[in-house]
């Protein structure tokens, strides 16, 4: 059997990933689609803690979401993509690399580290690109969230270790543009791999 392909959107917050998901689920209807933080009982202890108002240890933070991908790749990933089908991930760990590295970590060790436990690798990683300025707005037009990383300066740092680890994996997508215009972008793009 064919293997199926592993499609990774990732973006700083505001970007207009969960928009374009949701059209992708559309067009997509047989393909499996996971989000990190996951459901599990490890991606909801990180959403509280994304939530709340404690500070944030930059390397307990790493320790979580590296749990938590472990177990989404063996239960669901992995499984996925050996029985053919596609999967679409909202974040992976890249995110992983960009905001706990704008943590103060450092960003190469954090791709090597999750490429040593052999996570499974993308096939596709669409970036929504867009400046942290245009995301800030964005997020304060919708005025529902007020996790800790919603800064400017961090921002800035998250969307700036994106491009350094940035691979041949990468494709950039025009956050700026309409929600069917970065449609249009990301189906010619994942038309590429299929
Ligand atoms: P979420 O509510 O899913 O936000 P979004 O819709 O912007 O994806 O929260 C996910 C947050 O978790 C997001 O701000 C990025 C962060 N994150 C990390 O810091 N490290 C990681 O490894 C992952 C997967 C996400």
């Amino acid at each position: 059997m064919t293997e199926g392909k592993f499609i990774v959107v990732e973006g700083i917050d505001g970007c207009g990933k969960s928009t374009l998901i949701e059209k992708l689920k559309t067009h997509f209807p047989d393909a499996v689609f996971l989000r990190e933080p996951t459901n599990g009982k490890i991606g909801m202890t990180i959403r509280k803690k994304l939530a709340s108002e404690d500070v944030l240890d930059a390397d307990e933070m790493l320790s979580l979401f590296i749990l938590d991908r472990e177990e989404d790749c063996e239960l669901h990933v992995f499984p996925a993509i050996n029985s053919g089908k596609n999967v679409i991930m909202d974040r992976y760990y890249y995110s992983n690399a960009a905001y706990q590295g704008a943590m103060g970590l450092d960003h190469n060790k954090i791709i090597a580290e999750n490429i040593n436990r052999g996570f499974a690798v993308p096939d596709l990683v669409l970036y929504l690109n867009i400046s942290a300025e245009k995301a800030l707005e964005r997020i304060r037009l919708r005025a529902i969230s007020s996790e800790q990383y919603e800064k400017l300066s961090f921002l800035e740092a998250v969307d700036s270790i994106y491009k350094k680890i940035s691979d041949d994996k990468f494709c950039f997508l025009d956050g700026n543009l309409s929600p069917d215009e970065v449609l249009q972008q990301a189906l010619e793009r994942i038309g590429d791999i299929l």
